[in-house]
């Protein structure tokens, strides 16, 4: 159906940004520059500036650079690796095809890693912890690392969903030994297809990912270091998202003046929570707007019966999808978020009319049904 509020509109995304992207592109099939040519060099040296850090490795995909992080850093069989169970699968699948154990530890009230929760799962085997920044918002890196550093845990941050979010003034995927990036084409910085990026400062690290995305060759000497992938950023996507990138403050700005007015629509619903919480030391780039109710699938279907498109991330637990083959870690938080939380239309091109639609059908279900749900 034709939504009176889409989730996301791509269509309208492309035509602000037509010229642009049609020169990038037309460029690309003009020169033959398809693979691994000026375009993606320009376009990594751009993101790696933008996140603060010295090296950004294009790849195929966020999963292959959650993978590759882990590969890198020598993670394994016999090993532990920490994250969240609230997360996108690909982030504890890329633990499993390590060989490695994911390790899941449940998540506070902002969607994000409890360090707490993270402290008490260590053990003798543990090699690294994958804190998720959840939604756009960045996770307690302070904590995070006080408790990694010390013990010797590798921390790749998984920041497919948060970049250009801040903690204490330095933004996401520039904390841990990497960060890991999404160009998937809703993610607040999207291509036109599968995308991603590994962000680091290790000069090591770097080479391993560029080799590991390329079959293992050296392109300099053709020489073969490892078994790799064939998972190179694609140069047409790298042009594209190089063009993007500049326009990436300005969507920011966007998302977090939409997220303000929904929290201006939507406060004091009493049987709705709003993303917005306490602490000053982070901003919040809102990939996602998720509100938590209990009456979750009833006012799904009030707002889709009425034009406006939610989506739910994610209506299931992991270990609940019996052929991944994860023991039930008995995550209470968890479990509770993925009955509650819907995700309200958010993107660069949501409008202010999108929202004050939505604000008045939320209303109008809380208002039908007098708060019962609390
Ligand atoms: C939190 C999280 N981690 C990892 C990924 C994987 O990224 P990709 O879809 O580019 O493989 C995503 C993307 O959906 C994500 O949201």
């Amino acid at each position: 159906m034709a939504y009176r509020v889409p989730f996301v509109d791509p269509r309208e995304h492309y035509r602000k940004l037509k010229s642009e992207i049609d020169a990038a592109i037309l460029g690309c099939l003009a020169t033959g520059d398809l693979i691994y040519r000026q375009q993606l060099r320009d376009f990594e040296a751009h993101l790696a500036a933008f996140v603060g850090v010295k090296y950004a490795v294009g790849l195929n995909s966020g999963y292959h650079a959650l993978h590759f992080s882990l590969v890198a850093a020598g993670v394994g069989p016999g090993d532990e690796v920490i994250t969240v169970g609230h997360t996108f699968l690909a982030t504890v699948s890329a633990i499993v095809h390590t060989g490695a154990r994911p390790i899941l530890v449940d998540v506070a009230e902002d969607y994000n890693m409890d360090p707490g929760a993270f402290e008490g799962a260590i053990t003798p085997r543990t090699r690294a912890v994958i804190p998720v920044h959840l939604n756009g918002r960045p996770c307690d890196m302070g904590r995070i690392m006080a408790i990694a550093e010390p013990r010797g845990l590798i921390v790749v941050e998984d920041a497919a969903q948060a970049l250009g979010a801040t903690f204490q003034g330095r933004r996401a995927g520039g904390f841990g030994h990497t960060g890991c990036f999404s160009f998937y084409p809703f993610k607040i910085l999207g291509g036109f297809g599968d995308g991603g990026a590994v962000t680091t400062n290790d000069p090591d690290i770097a080479r391993t990912v560029s080799l590991l995305r390329y079959n293992g060759e050296d392109r300099e000497t053709g020489e073969y270091h490892h078994h790799g992938y064939t998972a190179l950023l694609d140069n047409v996507q790298a042009a594209v998202l190089d063009v993007k990138l500049p326009h990436l403050p300005h969507w920011i700005e966007h998302r977090r003046r939409i997220g303000a007015r929904y929290r201006a629509g939507l406060e004091g619903v009493p049987a709705l929570r709003l993303p917005h919480f306490t602490e000053t030391d982070r901003t919040d780039v809102f990939q996602n707007y998720v509100v938590r109710t209990g009456c979750r699938d009833r006012l799904r279907e009030h707002l889709r019966a009425r034009g406006v498109e939610t989506l739910v991330h994610w209506p299931i637990p992991l270990w609940h999808h019996k052929d991944l083959g994860l023991d039930d870690p008995r995550l209470v938080e968890t479990e509770s978020i993925c009955r509650e939380v819907l995700s309200l239309p958010m993107s660069a091109e949501t409008t202010d009319e999108h929202v004050d639609i939505t604000v008045a059908c939320i209303r109008e279900f809380f208002r039908s049904r007098g708060s019962a749900d609390g």
